[in-house]
């Protein structure tokens, strides 16, 4: 039982730096915990001279690489360098090498996981990656194993910090869009390139991962419908806000008569619901288990600390097993790489719900019977139109609320709408969700 189990790390960048501090100052902690040391043994980045704010001891620091893949007494590789190349090929070799992987790198997990994990399979190593999902937030462990007994019928939450804290500051603050954004990134929310943030990109990427694992199905990028939050205004947050919504970029996957739904846009979630109070960088995850019943877990999913506490965790995780003698008790996605079985997906075109569309339109007479023509011959029912004065341009914003609607009806209305010479820009479209009927309440 007193093996000590060495851990590599690549990246000393800001999950890098943060996992490093939580290994070096929580070191006794975990050996108590583990009942075996957990040593930081190699860093390698190629900047090894700035100064991170603490101290590393003597002979960690390397800018050479094979120090820790090539290296038999590295138990554990910890990559936190992102992006899909070279941390494909790295974690790919270190498989190779009998080591086990730890990995934040939910881009890569999203589009080449299944690589990854058939080689890990194949390899009888691990691979890990709460810190993929959701920050500090338990998730993964949570989808695999407190609720592993536990079918899913819906798994949906807010999974980008950045795009909440965005929307939380528009929304208290009134401010822009462009003007939080950089506070974000001063902040260390955002990713390297924010746009994965803000388009919807990562949610989709944390989304796909849960996905596998709840479903047991290979489900990638390209499997969900993906929307960010850069178009949306401070107009559409006020009138949202009168209207009894909070917008929230929401991430959501159930298991629908036509396949598996995946699909990430900004939603207008009711002000009363408990993921309508998520504000700042918090994420939240609501898991709802046909046993478990609903499942809310809530915390910070970016930042440093948090995302250190993840890694540290996996690291720990594997060290457990390496101590016990044990091999992948736990598969890496809940489920025996041959088990995994393709799912259908569910086409977009087929999603009903709620809509609020925002026209901006010239105020002329006959605008609005033309547009509510064009819904008509679609088939989509108004529920409320709301106009509010002109601008200096003449242009007038029209909200409209939307009875139920099939997502392809919605899309062909708006094809012909946005064409009108009297529309002046491209309507913007979120969907409403009745968040208590798809809990089942
Ligand atoms: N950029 C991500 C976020 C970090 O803002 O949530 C964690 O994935």
């Amino acid at each position: 039982m007193n093996k000590t189990v060495n851990v590599g790390l690549l990246g000393f960048g800001t999950v890098g730096g943060g996992t490093a501090r939580i290994l070096l100052e929580q070191e006794d902690l975990l050996s108590r915990r583990t009942g075996t040391s957990i040593r930081l043994a190699k860093i390698c980045d190629k900047d090894i001279i700035s100064d991170r704010g603490f101290s590393v001891p003597p002979g960690v620091l390397t800018q050479d690489l094979g120090d820790i893949l090539d290296n038999p007494d590295i138990d554990i590789f910890v990559e936190l360098i992102g992006g899909i190349e070279p941390a494909r090929s790295f974690i790919l070799q270190a498989i190779k090498n009998g080591k086990h992987v730890v990995t934040a790198n939910k881009a890569l997990l999203a589009t080449h996981g299944y690589e990854i994990f058939k080689a890990a399979a194949g390899a009888g190593v691990e691979v890990a990656f709460e810190a993929s999902v959701g920050g500090g937030i338990p998730v993964i462990k949570a989808l695999k194993e407190g609720l592993v007994a536990n079918r899913f019928h819906t798994i949906m939450g807010i999974m980008n910090g950045t795009a909440n804290y965005i929307l939380s500051e528009m929304t208290e603050k009134g401010k822009e869009f462009k003007e939080v954004l950089s506070q974000a990134q001063e902040l260390g929310y955002a990713e390297l390139d924010p746009t994965y943030d803000v388009e919807g990109i990562d949610t989709a990427h944390k989304l796909a991962i849960m996905a596998t694992i709840a479903f047991g199905s290979p489900v990638s990028l390209d499997d969900v419908y993906t929307e960010g939050i850069s178009r949306i205004s401070p107009m559409d947050i006020s009138f949202a806000k009168d209207l009894g919504y909070r917008i929230k970029l929401l991430a959501i996957t159930r298991e629908q008569p036509d396949g598996i739904e995946l699909r990430v846009h900004p939603t207008m979630v009711p002000s009363d619901h408990l993921l309508a109070q998520v504000g700042g960088a918090y994420n939240a995850f609501y898991l709802i288990g046909d046993f478990a019943g609903k499942v809310l877990m809530y915390g910070l999913g970016a930042g440093q600390r948090p995302t250190g506490s993840a890694v540290a965790a996996d690291v720990v995780d594997i060290a457990r097993n390496i101590v016990h003698g044990a091999q992948r008790r736990v598969d890496p996605l809940g489920i025996p790489f041959d088990r995994l079985s393709p799912l259908k997906k569910a086409p977009m075109d087929n999603l009903s719900s709620r809509y609020y569309f925002r026209f901006s339109v010239l105020d002329r007479p006959g605008v609005l019977a033309k547009i509510s023509g064009i819904l008509g011959d679609q088939g989509i029912s108004i529920a409320s139109v709301v106009q509010e004065g002109r601008d200096r341009t003449g242009s007038v914003p029209i909200v409209m609320l939307t009875h139920e609607a099939m997502e392809k009806r919605v899309r062909a209305a708006l094809d012909v709408i946005d064409r009108l010479d009297v529309v002046s820009d491209a309507t913007m479209v979120i969907r409403m969700e009745d968040l208590h009927a798809i809990e089942g309440n």
